[in-house]
């Protein structure tokens, strides 16, 4: 794959900028495609003097076209719930136009395509854990539907470019991916967790803190999407880490990697909030020989010293 060119939609995000890292260091020349909605130019400043790296400040909702590309890694869409509720119609237009723009380029030079769905696909699941084959079980018209169907909806226009225009396509379902460059105020559970426990404030869980969710260190995850980009399945894969914590767990995992003094409140469970998160990740093991490697103490741990840094910045523009 070396010395090819990779454009990535929504590089100055947390996931994107990270993929970026890891495209470069395979010897990928990368183009980045964002508008800035929910990205950072501190995401990429490591990367401004690099040659093989090109920046693009642009709304993908419109049709662009950046030249040849090798490969187009398609990441742009609000993720976090605080973004996505903000900018609800944003992420329904990049989830749609975007992601025919983002196909279109792929058709256009023939490259291959790696599109970032979510395990938010599978909605509150009445299936555990979750398999590629589970269908989800989403409210169409909840608060959370902005992006749940935005990412059906990108899911369903992949697989019509790949059968109708032979477009050659894959798609990963990611599972809550953590690191540094997450944004302190994106309403994530690691983030929340981070800064309360950094400030010494009281760490909030929703409902009683039995609800799970699994939690994936990002360069395992950036590893994850190099291997299936690599490969030659176009049905979704799912990306994540197996292992399961209550939101309890995780807060108390928190705690002792700050060594914060904070306590735990409760607070009620918003709408639509899934009990139970995990992937099955079988399908990953066997197809791309792939697990996370790095588990949560240690992943949080390594990205200690980013949250420190962030919630000291942001303590000083106070
Ligand atoms: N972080 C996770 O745990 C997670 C989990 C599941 C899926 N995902 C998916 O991974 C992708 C990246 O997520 P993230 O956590 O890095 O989010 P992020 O908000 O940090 O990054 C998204 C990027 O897309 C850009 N963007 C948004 N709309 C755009 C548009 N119309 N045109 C151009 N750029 C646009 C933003 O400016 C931002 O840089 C998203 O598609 C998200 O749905 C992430």
């Amino acid at each position: 794959m070396s010395s090819k060119r990779a454009l990535v939609t929504g590089g100055a995000g947390f996931l994107g900028s990270h993929l970026c890292d890891g495209l470069l260091g395979e010897g990928y020349s990368v183009v980045v495609v964002d508008s800035l909605l929910t990205g950072r130019h501190a995401n990429l400043e490591h990367l401004r003097n690099e040659a093989a790296f090109e920046f693009i400040e642009k709304d993908i909702c419109e049709p662009f076209d950046v030249g040849k590309v090798d490969y187009v890694f398609h990441f742009a869409s609000p993720a976090s719930p605080v973004d996505y509720t903000v900018h609800g119609i944003p992420t329904l237009r990049v989830g749609s136009l975007g992601t025919f723009n983002a196909l279109e380029v792929a058709l256009k030079y023939n490259s291959k395509y790696l599109v970032s769905s979510t395990s938010e696909c599978y909605g509150d699941p009445l299936e555990h854990p979750q398999k590629e084959t589970y269908w989800g079980n989403v409210n169409s018209i909840g608060p959370r539907s902005v992006y749940d169907e935005a990412k059906r909806f990108t899911e369903s226009v992949t697989m019509a470019y790949h059968r109708y225009r032979k477009v050659d396509t894959r798609i990963v379902r990611i599972f809550n991916t953590y690191g540094p460059r997450m944004q302190l105020n994106d309403g994530r559970v690691v983030p929340n967790f981070m800064k309360q426990a950094l400030r010494g404030e009281p760490l909030t869980v929703y409902g009683t803190g039995s609800q799970t969710r699994s939690f994936c260190y990002v360069s395992d995850e950036v590893d994850g999407f190099i291997r299936l980009a690599k490969s030659d399945e176009h049905l979704p894969v799912n990306i994540g880490n197996p292992n399961e914590f209550t939101i309890l767990e995780c807060a108390r995992h928190v705690i002792n990697v700050t060594g914060s003094k904070s306590r735990i409140t409760y607070e009620p469970l918003p709408q639509d909030d899934p009990k139970q998160r995990c992937p099955d990740i079988t399908k990953a093991r066997q197809l791309l020989g792939w697990e996370p490697k790095i588990n949560l103490e240690t992943g949080l741990r390594m990205s200690l010293d980013y949250f420190r840094k962030t919630v000291a910045e942001e303590s000083a523009k106070k």
